[in-house]
């Protein structure tokens, strides 16, 4: 795994955004392989900053997202499906056939499944943005999971709900399951960066680099990838030296 301290989470951004847009400008067909929650907003920011200025173009790009919530719409303002719509697709110029994010309305186990045939038969992800919760998480694959795990249902454990609910009026409100591809789903991207921004990741981030690898602690599982890069500020780094 390849680190990359910055000093805040605007320079996350901006070092996470120069991957994404080097790798659009050499291959306008790219996958990629995105993430929600606060951490890749600045990311974000960062693309439509650039198509703006620079006119970098989107068009023959296609997307797939991570995760999405179970038992609520897709029009839902704190769906995955709206989260993405107003923070980046409805932003920048691509197209909404080339965007997916799994179903999580109907028949969960086969929409679960037609999401993994799909990454597979696009050609599999290019560059994946991930982010890290604070149990060490990555997409929903909550501590525990199989590092063989696919696409499929999750149930949320309640420290990732209550990690969640700063977005809902109240915890009642937060889903109880998602949608969200495997840690196998994300070990199949040829690159990924993870972002990581904040003292709350810091624990999380240590053990990640410092541990072992074990299914304790998801996040571990990419110490086995061989093109990780890892973009910290300086409080989720704060911990890395006490090993
Ligand atoms: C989001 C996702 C989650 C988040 C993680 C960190 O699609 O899959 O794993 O990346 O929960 O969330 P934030 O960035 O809100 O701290």
């Amino acid at each position: 795994m390849k680190i990359i301290v910055c000093k805040s989470k605007e320079e996350v951004a901006k070092e996470a955004a120069k991957f994404v847009i080097d790798l659009v400008k050499e291959k306008n067909d790219c996958i990629l392989g995105l993430a929600t929650g606060s951490t890749p907003l600045g990311l974000y920011n960062e693309l439509i900053n650039d198509y703006n200025e620079n006119g970098t173009s989107y068009k023959n790009v296609t997307t797939f997202n991570l995760d999405e919530y179970v038992g609520i719409d897709p029009s839902h303002e704190q769906s995955y499906h709206t989260y993405m719509q107003s923070n980046l697709f409805d932003k920048i110029d691509i197209k909404q056939d080339n965007v997916n994010l799994p179903n999580a309305v109907g028949d969960l186990e086969a929409n679960a499944k037609e999401y993994e045939t799909r990454i597979k038969e696009a050609g599999g992800i290019d560059l994946q943005i991930l982010g890290i919760g604070s149990n060490g998480h990555i997409a929903f694959n909550e501590p525990g999971e199989d590092f063989e795990s696919v696409t499929r249902v999750i149930e949320l454990m309640e420290s990732t709900r209550n990690d969640n609910s700063i977005f809902f009026e109240s915890l009642d409100e937060v889903p109880t399951h998602a949608i969200s591809m495997g840690i196998k789903s994300i070990m199949g991207a040829s690159k990924i960066l993870l972002l990581a921004t904040g003292e709350g990741k810091a624990d999380a981030i240590n053990k990640m680099i410092n541990g072992e690898v074990d299914e304790s602690l998801p996040a571990s599982v990419l110490q086995r990838h061989n093109d990780t890069i890892l973009i910290l500020d300086e409080d989720a780094a704060r911990k890395l030296d006490c090993k």
